[in-house]
């Protein structure tokens, strides 16, 4: 076996036996490991990733596309880009040059060797541990997003926050995870994701061999909704333009949407369903792959599900590993 693919075989197991002790998996019998990891014991069948059963989500808006399984690139959708077209000037700028994510991926594959190859990453208590580009070439900086966001008036969230929470981390992520909006950690400090549920993020983070700095993260809207409600559809509607151009100058390669309301603020479908229905593949964000997955608050109310979201973030490496295959 050539040594690349034994490294990835090596790494894809490390990922696996932290995947089987956050499912709560104490010790395998000595023997049984290859039968377990090949998946040909009965016991093995619970320990397996559960096969895709749903059936493929019909969705009748033409934002909402499944990114297909192999072969050609999804196809650019028209969706909403007003944001983007706000100034002629900025217009101007954002279909300039084109960004290369070439120095990040060098840096995030190599720290990704690095993390895996260290020890103690594997003793980590939890698990959680290409497209055409329809996307505009943006050369509009983060900076100059958070500035027009200003002190924002736009929706009724503005009487209640402390902070905006604009979102941190890689102006040239790979990856991108957004949630639904501040809670109260959030707002206190002004990061996104520092909580409870960003702990457990963090920790998913880790088990994909990435580091938080290296990822981006964000929220659909930028102050906390009172008693953590969900935000509602002007509320979305006021904010979602600076989330679209996030990613339009981040450019990632997948974008990973937390939970059922920021997947259908992304794809632009209010009445796209429920998380559970949703997960577990991909769709086309503007050309670009999205998973939805669980919300981390939902993981720690429901821990029973961070086998399924694993299974969702195993895609999404394999998704990323696929991006850099085709463009390193
Ligand atoms: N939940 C979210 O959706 N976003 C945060 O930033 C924190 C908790």
């Amino acid at each position: 076996m050539p040594e690349a693919e034994f490294r990835l075989l090596v790494k894809e197991v490390a990922n696996y036996v932290r995947f089987l002790a956050e499912a709560g998996v104490t010790f395998l019998e000595v023997g049984q490991e290859d039968r377990v990891l090949a998946g040909d014991t009965a016991d093995a069948s619970e320990l397996q990733p559960p096969a895709p059963t749903q059936p493929p989500a019909q969705h009748t808006s033409k934002a909402v596309r499944r990114v297909p399984e192999t072969g050609a690139n999804p196809v650019p959708t028209d969706g909403d880009e007003q944001a983007l077209r706000a100034t002629p000037e900025k217009q101007r700028l954002l279909h300039s040059q084109p960004k290369s994510n070439d120095e990040n991926l060098t840096r995030s594959a190599t720290t990704c060797n690095q993390t895996l190859a260290r020890e103690p990453q594997f003793r980590q208590d939890s698990l959680f541990g290409e497209a055409a580009a329809p996307l505009p070439a943006a050369d509009v900086s983060l900076e100059a997003i958070r500035n027009d966001i200003g002190d924002c008036r736009r929706c009724k969230l503005a009487h209640h926050r402390t902070h905006i929470v604009f979102g941190e981390g890689s102006p040239q992520a790979r990856l991108v995870f957004v949630g639904e909006g501040p809670g109260a950690e959030e707002d206190a400090t002004g990061r996104p994701f520092v909580g409870r549920a960003g702990q457990l993020l963090d920790k998913i983070i880790a088990a994909m061999g990435l580091k938080r700095e290296e990822v981006y993260i964000c929220n659909v809207v930028k102050c906390r909704p009172p008693e953590n409600r969900t935000p509602e559809r002007d509320e979305v509607a006021a904010c979602a333009g600076f989330l679209h151009r996030q990613l339009a100058v981040i450019r990632p390669r997948v974008i990973v949407a937390l939970g059922a309301s920021a997947a259908a603020a992304l794809l632009e479908d209010p009445k796209l369903g429920g998380i559970s229905k949703l997960r577990g593949r991909f769709y086309d964000y503007r050309g670009i792959p999205l998973m939805p997955t669980f919300h981390p608050a939902y993981l720690l109310r429901s821990p029973d599900k961070k086998r399924e979201a694993w299974e969702d973030m195993k895609q999404v490496m394999a998704k990323l590993r696929e991006s850099e295959r085709a463009a390193p």
